[in-house]
């Protein structure tokens, strides 16, 4: 037996019961009301994703018992706010008590800015703000999926080096998974390196 099949052989696995554990996530703070019914609120989602690139559409999973699935279902619009490592604390709080009790931008100090397309106000601090129409809903069980086209995005100009690119290693995001939070680790390469060819070394004259 050669050493790969040796390793493989060392490889136990355990059996769980079927759970979410699907890992990493982001987890993000979803902003929504800002209309004259509902004052901005902040609910912190870790069911999250990209569903479709075009029209770009993401989902939010939310449970009908939370302040912000009544407003989002009303209002039909939300944003999604990535946040960094510096908004852990925020992130967490924001999960933790609801909208209809407390005023979570003031409790935060995190800072409601002006939405491109949309009526609730966006983070500031947040590095990646996506502001998002609701295209469907579907009620799956414990948690509404709200199927959403993203409308407008912002990015922090901070993030772009100097040929105007968006420096993603640079933004210190925050990663989710089976209950405890993470920052990311170094980035690895790009989009297909796996098959990119090896620029040749130039031959000496
Ligand atoms: C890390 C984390 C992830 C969460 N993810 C979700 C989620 O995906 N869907 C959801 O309905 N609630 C989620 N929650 C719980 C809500 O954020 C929490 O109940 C919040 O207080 C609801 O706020 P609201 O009543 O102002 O809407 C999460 C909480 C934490 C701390």
């Amino acid at each position: 037996m050669g050493n790969k099949e040796q390793r493989k052989e060392r490889i136990v696995k355990q059996s769980w019961k079927p759970g979410n554990v699907l890992a990493p996530l982001p987890v993000v703070l979803v902003t929504c009301g800002g209309t004259e019914k509902w004052q901005p609120n902040i609910i912190t989602i870790a069911w999250t994703g990209n569903v479709c690139s075009d029209p770009p559409m993401l989902s939010i999973s939310v449970r009908p018992e939370r302040y912000s699935h009544e407003i989002i279902a009303a209002t039909g619009e939300f944003a999604v706010n990535v946040p960094s490592v510096q908004q852990a604390r925020a992130t967490d709080w924001c999960g933790m008590v609801s909208g209809a009790a407390v005023d979570k931008f003031a409790g935060t100090g995190l800072t409601p800015a002006p939405a491109l397309q949309v009526r609730c106000p966006i983070i500031l601090e947040c590095p990646i703000n996506i502001e998002c129409r609701v295209r469907q809903s579907l009620p799956l069980g414990t948690h509404t999926m709200f199927l959403a086209e993203v409308v407008a995005v912002q990015v922090s100009a901070a993030l772009l080096d100097a040929k105007g690119k968006f420096r993603l290693e640079k933004a210190g995001l925050l990663a989710y998974g089976l209950g405890h939070y993470f920052a990311l680790g170094p980035g690895i390469d790009h989009f297909g390196f796996s098959i990119r060819k090896r620029k040749r070394k130039p031959r000496p004259a």
